[in-house]
């Protein structure tokens, strides 16, 4: 019985010849007259619809990317100084930063007392581990700034009377640097670091240095007077620069600091994006900072369009770390 179920069912099943003529028909049904379901004419005005479709749709993409392409300069951003979100007044950075750390504290480890030794970085001598980071950090930072680095055709010695071309780049000499500029371990071996102050690229920025003593705040002032030691005189051609500790205590504990060098010049500037371009470096030395203590010290720029902003968040033209000359470093986070 079973198997006569079957066979009935098996007799249902069309012939081989029958489903190929189906599918025969499909694909061409004389009848009609049609081919995969369409006549010529139908798959001719298909055919013409997606050429026209495509083709407008390249043309409507070329336009676009033409008129997107227009619009940008591979070297300088369409939107610039006051037009852009970032606004009118750069940033202000400082070297070395390490950034695991989420920190932005200084350490130098305080009993190192052996004070001639040159050492690079490596555990020996009076570099402990807790400095080979700043060291390394600093050294990768100062790397650009080698002389090596600067020999280039663009790269112009520049003066007041010589600025650089579009093309150029002025040189930032490493001999300005003092000795930070010399010493491989940046006075971080002879607890008398030095940390580097640049204000961050903005294309076509342009400072707008004091042209009139009276214009100058005596936050510049008395800055160079009695903490530099140098009489102020103004230069109208200098962005100025100045550290100091966040408060009074910050100031005692700071001890005597030097710049390398004490202004930047406004050569330097705008940023135009040109390959090589170096940002001019201010190296603040604190040469006895107070052992045991973590001294606040803020650096600011100065000049007409740039006035440092500590009560905003943004901190344009200023920047603050902390130093730390200890034998501990733990007990501080
Ligand atoms: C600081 O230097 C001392 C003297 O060698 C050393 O014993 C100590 O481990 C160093 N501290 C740190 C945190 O590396
Ligand atoms: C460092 O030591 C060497 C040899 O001991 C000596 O010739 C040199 O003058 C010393 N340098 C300083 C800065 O003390
Ligand atoms: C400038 O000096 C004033 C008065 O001493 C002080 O309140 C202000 O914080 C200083 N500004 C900066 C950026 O150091």
């Amino acid at each position: 019985m079973v198997s006569g179920v079957l066979l009935d069912k098996v007799d249902e099943v069309p012939s081989w010849g029958v489903t190929f003529q189906k599918w025969g028909r499909t694909i061409y049904n004389s009848e009609d007259g049609t081919f995969i379901g369409r006549t010529c004419m139908q798959w001719f005005q298909l055919l013409v619809f997606y050429i026209c479709f495509y083709v407008g749709l390249a043309v409507f993409f070329g336009v676009g990317l033409f008129l997107f392409l227009h619009q940008l300069s591979s070297l300088t951003p369409k939107y610039v100084v006051e037009d852009s979100l970032l606004g009118d007044t750069p940033g202000m950075g400082f070297a070395p930063k390490i950034t695991d750390d989420g920190t932005d504290l200084l350490w130098v480890n305080g009993t190192c007392t052996e004070k001639n030794c040159s050492c690079t970085g490596k555990n020996d001598c009076c570099c402990y581990s807790g400095e080979e980071e700043y060291i390394k950090t600093l050294t990768d930072f100062m790397k650009p700034y080698k002389n090596a680095q600067q020999t280039a055709d663009t790269f112009v010695a520049c003066r007041n009377d010589r600025e650089s071309s579009e093309e150029e780049v002025c040189k930032v000499p490493i001999s300005d640097l003092g000795p930070c500029g010399i010493d491989p371990t940046f006075g971080y071996s002879t607890k008398s670091p030095c940390v580097a102050l640049k204000l961050n690229k903005m294309i076509s920025w342009l400072p707008h240095p004091y042209t009139d003593v009276d214009q100058v705040p005596a936050n510049v002032t008395d800055f160079y007077n009695n903490v530099l030691k140098t009489k102020f005189e103004l230069d109208p051609s200098m962005i100025y620069i100045t550290c100091t500790g966040q408060n009074d205590a910050d100031n005692e504990h700071m001890g005597p600091i030097m710049l390398h060098p004490k202004t930047i010049p406004k050569y330097y500037f705008p940023y135009r994006n040109t390959p090589g371009y170096l940002s001019p470096l201010v190296m603040v030395q604190f040469l006895n900072p107070q052992t045991g203590i973590v001294i606040n010290v803020r650096c600011s720029a100065w000049a007409k369009n740039l006035k440092p902003d500590t009560s905003s968040s943004t901190f344009k033209a200023t920047t603050s770390f902390r130093l730390l000359v200890s034998t501990e470093k733990s007990q501080y986070f």
